[in-house]
């Protein structure tokens, strides 16, 4: 690191971690007097440093429940399930101020029905910087932990990183993107941070949010949904009890999942089993009219339907649910719109 970029950052690491005050205490009265100057300045200083540098205090990081109300509401398709336990989960979460363990999600179901979509939801309505926070942290399993090989170092890192992160600020996010590929004992090194501890080496991390992604019980929700549309009802009408069971039975017993080897589960470290519906045809319209409007166009319906009508829909004579559910929308909207 450059000397200069070095400074920048131990001046940064000096004010956010509210030090300043640590200056003060020199004898003379010269320079009592110099101190004070010094620290209004430096005071005024870190109020404006504040103000551009992300740091782990309210200015960056405090929770708007109706704003991940509405997203939820307006932005996520076809998840009513989904969307009311993370609404009440999150906010009970962060409106306590003393919980008693990080809070723990972990989000299933089939592909592009919108687990990394909504993660982004959540951390857009804590940090002000949404995913491009300081403090929150995506782990890909094939990405940073690719070989069983490494298992000791990727380990021993991976629970530096998280003590570190916190240490440094207990509202730190964690993401693990495809759980089910994670190696049992990785997930193993990291249960100690999830459980009820007080504190762990001096570190308490309470106040830490955890999200576990997976398409572990995919199948089993698939299952439950087209027997609700077999049966004529309602997909609104699916409860969470009507997939819970099943879900866990799913994860518990699928050996490919990675929660199945550690105990996680058996020790009810896991808050929230958040099941995802499969999408159907009229949510892919709607995936592909926010699209349009994220992209500054005027949504157009009968190009949404086009867009739908050329995604392929399973089981094949039904045609029911979106096989990649809105994963590829976006490509698919550059050849139509
Ligand atoms: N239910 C949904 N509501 C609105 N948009 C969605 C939904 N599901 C997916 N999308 C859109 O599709 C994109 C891809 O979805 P996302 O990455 O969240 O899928 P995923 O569930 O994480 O899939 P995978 O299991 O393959 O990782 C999102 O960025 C979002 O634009
Ligand atoms: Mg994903």
């Amino acid at each position: 690191m450059k000397p200069k970029k070095k400074h920048l950052l131990l001046l940064w690491m000096f004010i956010c971690s509210g030090m300043t005050e640590a200056i003060e205490p020199i004898s003379t009265s010269i320079a009592v007097g110099m101190a004070a100057a010094l620290t209004g300045f430096l005071a005024s200083y870190q109020n404006i440093f504040y103000y551009f540098h992300e740091c782990c205090r309210p200015e960056w990081i405090s929770f708007n429940k109706t704003g991940l109300q509405v997203d939820l509401e307006r932005k996520l398709f076809g998840q009513h399930i989904a969307s009311r336990i993370i609404l009440k989960a999150v906010t009970g979460f962060m409106s306590n101020d003393n919980p008693r363990k990080p809070l723990v999600l972990s989000l299933h179901g089939w592909t592009g029905t919108g687990k990394n979509f909504v993660s982004q939801l959540i951390a857009e309505n804590i940090y002000k910087e949404g995913m491009d926070s300081n403090f929150v942290h995506i782990f890909t399993s094939e990405l940073h932990f690719p070989h069983a090989s490494q298992l000791e170092t990727y380990k021993s890192q991976l629970q530096q990183w998280i003590k570190g992160n916190v240490t440094n600020c207990a509202h730190s996010m964690f993401i693990f993107d495809e759980m089910d590929k994670m190696h049992p004992g990785l997930i193993d090194g990291i249960k100690p941070y999830l459980d009820y501890y007080d504190k762990l080496d001096g570190v308490s991390y309470r106040k830490a949010i955890f999200i576990f992604l997976s398409n572990a019980g995919g199948e089993s929700i698939i299952q439950t949904a087209l027997n609700f549309w077999k049966g004529g009802r309602d997909r609104e009408e699916i409860e969470l009890r009507d997939l819970e069971t099943e879900l866990s039975l799913a994860v518990f017993n699928n050996k490919k999942s990675g929660l199945w080897h550690t105990s996680l589960i058996d020790k009810n470290l896991v808050d929230f089993f958040v099941p995802f519906l499969p999408l159907e045809f009229r949510h892919i319209v709607q995936c592909a009219m926010a699209e349009m409007k994220a992209r500054g166009l005027k949504p157009d319906q009968s190009v949404a339907e086009q867009v739908a009508e050329d995604v392929v829909y399973f089981p094949k004579a039904e045609r029911v649910f979106s096989v990649k559910g809105c994963k590829t929308i976006e490509s698919k909207l550059d050849y139509y719109a």
